[in-house]
């Protein structure tokens, strides 16, 4: 399906018919995770949000197989070269994550985190049927809705001291960090493909806000699981209490619904939010000439 697609590495670069855009560069790396033990409440001994980051990690990688599924079936109807090089981009980005989301889990799974199903064949088999049931470009435009969601968090992660000073195991910090760099590097790819294949405003629109209302209920309700299931965290509800409230009110989700609610705005378009400088800043970073993450490139 993606034939003629390759997997771009080289620099940013303006694409054509896509000027804001630039082609997500596609960084093979590997974090190291068994290089130490992790804390059972690795981010900030804080369990709600430890189980959150860990029910996100185990719901990126079939969700991130979705997303290329989802631009592979207008493989095809690409013809403009510089959007089939920032899709092969975005593949390659997004299946990389995926791989190494799938590392990060797999330590998740022996700490206690129940976060396996996500991966099971039935919840993918599932997945793919309804992918077959729903129109190409509603796929496509669930894609599209959830990289804004992704962009405007690794937006918040990138830009918020207050989550960046959160203690946690330094490894995790390296993979959201790194991820968060290329969320935001091809957050406009699947967006494109959606209108340059004849994707509707409409569509577009009412997707968001079929998501935007659904979205809210699956993480609070698959986080109340997650924590159910862990007796050391049921045994401590005030504890609990109080993280949930922090969580909700925090750097993260504080004033998210504006941010998610500026998709639907007609003529809205991802690179209308402006994240150069950032993208900067962080690819200096993470993979500059002393990047901290230079000797995690395979
Ligand atoms: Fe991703
Ligand atoms: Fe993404």
């Amino acid at each position: 399906m993606t034939g003629g697609l390759q997997q771009s590495d080289t620099a940013p670069d303006v694409g054509s018919g896509a000027a804001r855009a630039s082609y997500p560069r596609t960084r093979r790396v590997r974090f190291r995770f068994a290089d130490g033990p992790i804390g059972k409440y690795f981010v900030d001994d804080d369990i709600v949000f430890s189980h959150f980051v860990a029910g996100l990690s185990g719901g990126f990688p079939p969700g991130e197989e979705s997303f290329i599924r989802s631009v592979r079936r207008f493989a095809d109807q690409i013809s403009d070269p510089g959007l089939r090089k920032r899709v092969a981009g975005f593949i390659g980005q997004e299946s990389t994550h995926g791989q190494e989301h799938r590392r990060l889990n797999g330590r998740l799974i022996e700490m206690g985190y129940r976060v396996g199903w996500y991966d099971r064949r039935s919840v993918i088999r599932a997945q793919k049927w309804f992918e077959q049931k729903v129109h190409g470009h509603t796929h496509l435009a669930m894609t599209a809705a959830a990289e804004h969601y992704t962009a405007v968090l690794a937006e918040r992660v990138l830009t918020s001291d207050e989550l960046q000073a959160l203690p946690g195991d330094p490894e995790v910090w390296n993979l959201i960090n790194w991820h968060a760099l290329e969320e935001l590097e091809h957050k406009s790819v699947a967006f494109d493909v959606y209108r340059a294949t004849g994707g509707s405003e409409t569509r577009r629109i009412a997707v968001m806000a079929a998501m935007m209302a659904l979205t809210l209920p699956f993480v609070l309700s698959s986080l109340a699981v997650s924590v159910a299931c862990d007796r050391d965290a049921r045994r401590r509800p005030l504890r609990l209490a109080r993280e949930t409230h922090r969580l909700l009110t925090g750097p993260l989700f504080r004033g998210l619904t504006p941010k998610l609610a500026q998709y639907l705005r007609p003529g809205f378009h991802p690179d209308d939010i402006d994240t150069t400088a950032l993208l900067d800043r962080w690819r200096a970073e993470l993979f500059g000439t002393d990047g901290a993450l230079l000797d995690h490139l395979k």
